[in-house]
């Protein structure tokens, strides 16, 4: 079975990788001629851990192709992903489709033989009918199917999300479509993978739900470590004991800065947008982006509180930028708020991220970037930990002790318990535990 795949973005790249380990022929199209050779030469435009290897290998046993040419790529295979970026509208909240919608018009022509189209996008019920429809008025004579087939992978561990999954959802409408793509997901059935086949919407829908869902849970936790805070209990124990009933799980049960990334954020703000226009009243969503807002700008209070009230012409040393550990991603990225109100608030900022050399994001300039953590925290007034990189559960607490202004450590993401900092000699803060 022959596979194109069309965007080589996160998604793409990864579904792709992992298809051709499979051991089907796939061919990765984007329009971009810089990162097609670069790819072509092996070399990966993001940081995800195995991927590297996982191209390369499937290059080498000439299993993955990339390319600019989406006719030649699309009229070869049996199956098309589409797999471009759904990136949010800024004045209306909702999934901007036109790269999806591009696709779709581009590939139609190319189209030889039966072929299964396949959204693989995260896009708003209804996209995957559309595009059906948007290729038969560009192609009437073309024979395709339609499917929809929703991306769970997690940045940092997307692999192992690709290869063993909790579940495969399709939405198709025929059986052709169906036994395709049973066929391409036979690898995953043989391990029990569930697949589960359900009609277009509900494939889509159950997508934004899942996403949409995992925010919830994030910000309710969120909420509950600062009402912890308050009446003395401990988050950490109050989310272990929550996820111990098999009903809630302990998944996504950890208090942070608040959640970023390419998804979470985009997922409810278009999911609450498709409510709206549909009329129909979804104020438990609504306010799950407007409470992960704010979040994030009471972190920076919290830090400013926790420095004595006053951060002004003080040294911070920020550990970890991106959204989450395993990735060099900075989108959504609450670093891009909290860091701009401390600065505002007159902080000096050093940052340290294991996958951040540089940046060249506008909110965080005068940010200064340090290549190491003893660097970041030389001279630091406190050192305030935002991203939950490995390395950052095991400061050199010792040394650090001698180069620092005041020990003082601000973790927002809870990496130790209040005992083992006291016993380092730090002052801790963190969210929703007792403050030493
Ligand atoms: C998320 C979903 O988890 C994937 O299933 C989905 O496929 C993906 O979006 C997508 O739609 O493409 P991802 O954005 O890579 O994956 O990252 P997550 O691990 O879900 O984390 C999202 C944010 O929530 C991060 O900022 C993370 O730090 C935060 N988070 C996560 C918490 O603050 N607490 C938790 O307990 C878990």
């Amino acid at each position: 079975m022959r596979v194109a795949i069309i965007g080589t973005g996160y998604v793409g790249l990864v579904s792709g990788a992992c298809f051709s380990e499979f051991g089907f022929q796939v061919t990765c199209v984007d329009k971009n001629a810089d990162k097609i050779r670069a790819l072509s030469k092996g070399n990966i435009p993001i940081f995800e851990p195995g991927l590297e290897e996982l191209v390369a290998k499937n290059t080498t046993q000439e299993r993955l192709f990339f390319t600019q040419d989406l006719t030649s790529a699309v009229e070869t295979a049996d199956v098309v992903f589409i797999a471009v970026g759904t990136p949010t509208q800024h004045d209306t909240g909702n999934a901007d489709l036109s790269y999806v919608f591009e696709a779709a018009r581009e590939l139609a022509p190319a189209l030889k033989g039966f072929t299964v189209i396949v959204t693989k996008s995260t896009v708003p019920v209804g996209t995957t009918r559309k595009v059906q429809e948007t290729i038969r008025e560009a192609a009437p004579q073309a024979d395709f199917d339609m499917a929809s087939n929703p991306e769970f992978l997690r940045e940092g561990t997307a692999i192992a999300d690709f290869m063993r999954p909790d579940r495969i959802v399709v939405g198709v409408e025929s059986t052709r479509a169906q036994e395709m793509m049973r066929t391409l997901y036979a690898h995953l059935a043989q391990h029990h993978v569930p697949v589960v086949f359900t009609n277009f919407e509900t494939s889509e829908l159950s997508k934004y739900a899942s996403n949409t869902f995992l925010a919830m849970k994030i910000a309710f936790i969120n909420q509950m470590a600062d009402v912890a805070e308050a009446c003395g209990a401990d988050i950490q124990h109050v989310s272990r004991i929550m996820g111990l009933d098999a009903r809630i799980g302990t998944a996504f049960l950890q208090p942070g800065p608040g959640f970023g990334g390419s998804c979470f954020p985009k997922d409810t703000r278009a999911l609450a947008a498709f409510a709206h226009t549909h009329q129909v009243p979804v104020s438990l969503i609504d306010m799950i982006d407007a409470s992960n807002e704010a979040r994030k700008k009471a972190m920076a209070d919290k830090i400013i509180a926790a420095c004595d009230c006053s951060v002004r012409g003080k040294k911070l040393a920020i550990l970890g930028l991106t959204f989450k550990s395993n990735t060099d991603d900075m989108r959504e990225s609450s670093s891009l708020v909290i860091l701009p109100l401390l600065q505002k608030a007159g902080a000096r900022l050093t940052a340290f991220d294991p996958k951040v050399q540089a940046t060249s994001y506008p909110q965080l300039q005068g940010v200064e970037v340090a290549l190491d953590i003893p660097s970041a925290c030389h001279g630091a007034e406190a050192i305030v930990i935002l991203t939950e990189w490995e390395i950052f559960r095991s400061l050199p607490f010792e040394s650090l002790k001698e180069i620092v202004q005041e020990r003082r450590l601000i973790d927002l993401r809870n990496l130790y318990t209040p005992d083992s900092v006291a016993h380092a000699g730090f002052r801790y803060v963190s969210l929703g535990r007792p403050t030493h």
